[in-house]
């Protein structure tokens, strides 16, 4: 489906720091210095890990951005990124493609995901407003990058804990105004935090699986 009118009538063309060009949804979410902040601290934490993380997801991977920047990075992680919007999802791609990069997109739920094997590293930058706060936009899937309406925080929490391995670490970014409900999430799960990092209106916060 995606070919040079559909790029042209439904994307804008988004130039990266490394000179490489990625497309985004018109209606989609906006690349912004909030994925800048996210990955530049996934990029510090793992920089040294030795080896130790090999398989890595994005849940609501949107372009592909954040995969993209990371697997530049870290060539020898294999990333998954799963999206349920399918014109997202192969628009994500089409990114990963044009770069080569060999990155695994997938339409999927991410309410539904159980892999067999589970990964070393879950990243996300889930729907953070709650249903009920804040206006629609007249676009279903702006709606859907957005707001809850198909993810709320306890999905991803839950999504979180049935794919991540026993030694892994998920990092997902929220808005600061969803602290509160994020912890009491996180103290309700069999997860804890690794550690909460704060820029401007934006929250980065790292959790394991509790110890047993
Ligand atoms: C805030 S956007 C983030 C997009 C991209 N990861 C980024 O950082 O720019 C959230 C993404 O989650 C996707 N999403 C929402 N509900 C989902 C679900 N149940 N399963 C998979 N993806 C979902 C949306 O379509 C959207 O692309």
């Amino acid at each position: 489906m995606i070919n040079a009118f559909w790029l042209e009538e439904n994307t804008s063309l988004v130039k990266l720091p490394d000179g490489s060009s990625l497309y985004q949804h018109r209606q989609g979410q906006k690349i912004s210095s909030d994925n800048q902040f996210f990955n530049d601290h996934l990029i510090e934490r793992f920089s040294n890990q030795n080896g130790q993380v090999k398989r890595v997801l994005e849940l609501g991977v949107g372009n592909g951005i954040n995969v993209i920047i990371l697997k530049k990075k870290f060539p020898d992680w294999t990333i998954t990124g799963i999206e349920i919007d399918s014109e997202q999802a192969q628009l994500a791609s089409y990114n990963c493609k044009v770069q080569n990069l060999g990155i695994v997109i997938i339409n999927e739920d991410l309410r539904d995901l159980k892999n067999e094997d589970n990964y070393d590293l879950i990243i996300a930058n889930p729907p953070y407003i709650k249903m009920g706060s804040g206006k629609l936009s007249a676009h279903e899937r702006t709606n859907i990058a957005k707001f809850e309406l198909t993810c709320t925080m306890e999905d991803l929490i839950l999504a979180i804990k049935r794919n991540l391995s026993d030694a892994g670490e998920a990092w997902l970014l929220y808005k600061q105004e969803r602290e509160e409900d994020l912890r009491e999430n996180i103290n309700q799960s069999n997860l804890e935090v690794i550690d909460i990092m704060k820029k401007g209106k934006i929250i980065i916060v790292g959790l394991k699986h509790v110890a047993s």
